[in-house]
């Protein structure tokens, strides 16, 4: 009987228990809840969104009335403004933000946990581009799965990446060697204008860029001579990784903003990754035991040169692979895309077109082919490429951002160390307070007698398509070199005409480089007496 009624009392006791401890349960739910519902909304409410907000709470700035806070979009609480970078226009949405927060000079946003600043003008961008504070990179998870932090692009400031440049410097960049390349590159461009003669209707262009800016590449780096026109294994199978290589780093990822969906990989990212690392290890290992094979000993190729590397700029072998597989990538489709600009602007223009074919008269004549030493002559050309440079920069975000290494000031405001910085240099390009017209494509780089040339190559922060300060663009003069020559040789050749169904459309799309929305469709007529000779005509 006894036993009974304790029971009881225990029954009714426990459940009372029970009863209060799922009501506080419930209870502590709901305040955590509540409090980081609080929080969350308290730091999106800070100028630039939640990154910044976060920031300046855990410093206990956020009521300081001391730092001034950099104008910026709030975006949604949690993710802030992932939708300005996750777009095929991220330069024009960045760009309308700037201009709606009234904040072109510096703006915040936030991309998830991350603190982003952008400028797009030339003053601050040179203090970011060239201040020894923003000379890293920020981490991307797919540039680390792609072996990219071993190769200069991303690796970080320091020895190991001072070092990468200034072999690239010696061995690759400097004018000696641009010089020793310039057969191939006369090849490549003979080869060219004999697969576009065959065209008697409409075709596309961008294709045989592509295959001619890798065939170069592959020959700079590798030693690997192929014909444009042959279906080559090896070239379909690189082309194939550069591509797959370009899509995977033009993704905005999203786990690299917001660390707790990296666990789940949802855009299978690292996936894609680990499918094109062992293909790509595969494809250079394959070439590089090919150059140990070889006795001659003779340094011909960039290959050779990495071999030959003593010392403490020894590199280990999978280095060497991250190094080549980068230089591959980065100097292939931004070249072809480039020249693709340029032969649309020229197709759209008929009287720039006319312009260059006089210049190339005068400076060629039509009894012969062009010559690389011809288009340093070339002034009106010069300025066309530049024109187009800054109406369609290859990579108007300038491609990769900047991480800042410590805590700076940038146009008076203070950047905490770890916030990542961008140059709208599409905006910057375009600015009707710098450029006269600026949507206009006009001669405005031809120089008169006496006048300095304006400089491209990131003196002059209004037009700086190849960035500036240290991690400036170490192809930048190859680049130019290959880009001038090949459209001088193409439009030598031919008149290039507008396909009868399509005009030049000029839209956009950015991946990782901003390529044309639609690809160029042309015809084109031979202008002089064609030779189908490597030399076609010299
Ligand atoms: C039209 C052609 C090209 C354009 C518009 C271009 C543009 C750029 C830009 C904007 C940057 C970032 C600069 C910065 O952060 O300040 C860059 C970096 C780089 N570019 Fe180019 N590039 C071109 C061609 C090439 C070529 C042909 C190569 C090599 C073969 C190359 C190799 C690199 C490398 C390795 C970096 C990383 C530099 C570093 O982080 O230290 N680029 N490029």
């Amino acid at each position: 009987m006894r036993s009974d009624r304790e029971s009881v009392w225990l029954f009714a006791l426990a459940s009372k228990w029970l009863a209060f401890s799922e009501e506080s349960f419930a209870w502590s739910v709901l305040i955590i809840v509540l409090t980081w519902l609080f929080m969350t909304l308290v730091c999106w409410a800070h100028p630039g969104g939640p990154a910044w907000g976060k920031f300046r709470f855990l410093n206990r700035s956020f009521l300081s009335a001391v730092n001034k806070r950099i104008p910026g979009p709030r975006g949604l609480p949690v993710i802030g403004s992932m939708n300005l970078l996750a777009s095929s226009l991220a330069h024009h949405r960045i760009a309308a933000a700037a201009q709606a927060c009234n904040s072109e000079r510096l703006m915040a946003f936030s991309l998830g946990h991350t603190r982003v600043i952008v400028t797009c003008n030339p003053d601050v961008a040179r203090e970011i581009l060239n201040s020894s504070v923003f000379a890293d990179r920020p981490v991307k998870e797919s540039a680390y799965r792609l072996m990219f932090n071993r190769a200069i692009g991303f690796a970080p400031y320091g020895v190991y990446w001072r070092t990468l440049r200034r072999i690239a410097a010696t061995h690759l960049f400097c004018p000696k060697q641009i010089k020793g390349a310039e057969d191939q590159r006369r090849e490549i461009a003979s080869e060219m204008v004999t697969l576009f003669a065959q065209h008697d209707r409409i075709f596309q262009v961008r294709q045989v860029l592509k295959r001619a800016s890798l065939n170069n590449m592959m020959t700079s780096i590798f030693g690997r001579k192929y014909k444009l026109n042959s279906t080559n294994n090896e070239v379909k199978e690189l082309q194939a990784l550069v591509d797959k290589g370009y899509d995977l780093l033009g993704t905005l990822n999203w786990s690299d903003h917001l660390p707790w969906l990296a666990e789940f990989d949802p855009q299978k990212l690292r996936v894609r990754c680990s499918n094109v690392v062992p293909k790509v290890e595969h494809f250079v290992s394959r070439i590089i035991s090919d150059h140990r094979a070889k006795s001659n000993g003779e340094t011909e190729d960039f290959v050779d040169v990495l071999l030959s590397l003593q010392g403490d700029d020894k590199l280990s072998d999978s280095d060497m692979i991250a190094v080549l597989w980068e230089m591959i990538f980065r100097g292939t489709d931004t070249v072809a895309v480039l020249i693709e600009w340029i032969l649309a602007r020229i197709v759209l223009h008929p009287d720039v077109q006319r312009r260059v074919h006089d210049e190339l008269d005068e400076v060629v004549g039509r009894s012969r082919a062009v010559d690389e030493s011809d288009v340093t002559n070339m002034i009106y050309l010069a300025a066309v490429i530049k024109e187009v440079l800054r109406l369609h920069p290859p990579g108007p975000l300038l491609s990769w951002a900047r991480l800042a290494i410590t805590d700076t000031t940038i146009d008076g405001y203070d950047v905490p160390r770890g916030t990542m910085a961008m140059v709208n240099m599409w905006a910057i390009a375009r600015d009707p307070q710098e450029w006269p017209d600026p949507l206009e494509f006009m001669h405005r780089f031809v120089t008169k007698e006496g006048e300095v040339e304006f400089s491209v190559l990131g003196s002059d922060l209004r037009l700086a398509p190849f960035g500036s300060g240290r991690r400036t663009c170490p192809g930048k003069n190859l680049a130019l070199t290959t880009v001038g020559f090949w459209v001088a040789t193409l439009v030598h050749e031919f008149d290039w005409l507008p396909s009868d169904q399509n005009t030049v459309d000029l839209s956009e799309v950015l991946r990782l480089s901003c390529e044309m929305a639609n690809p160029l469709s042309v015809k084109v007529r031979p202008r002089r007496r064609l030779s189908l000779s490597p030399s076609h005509g010299k």
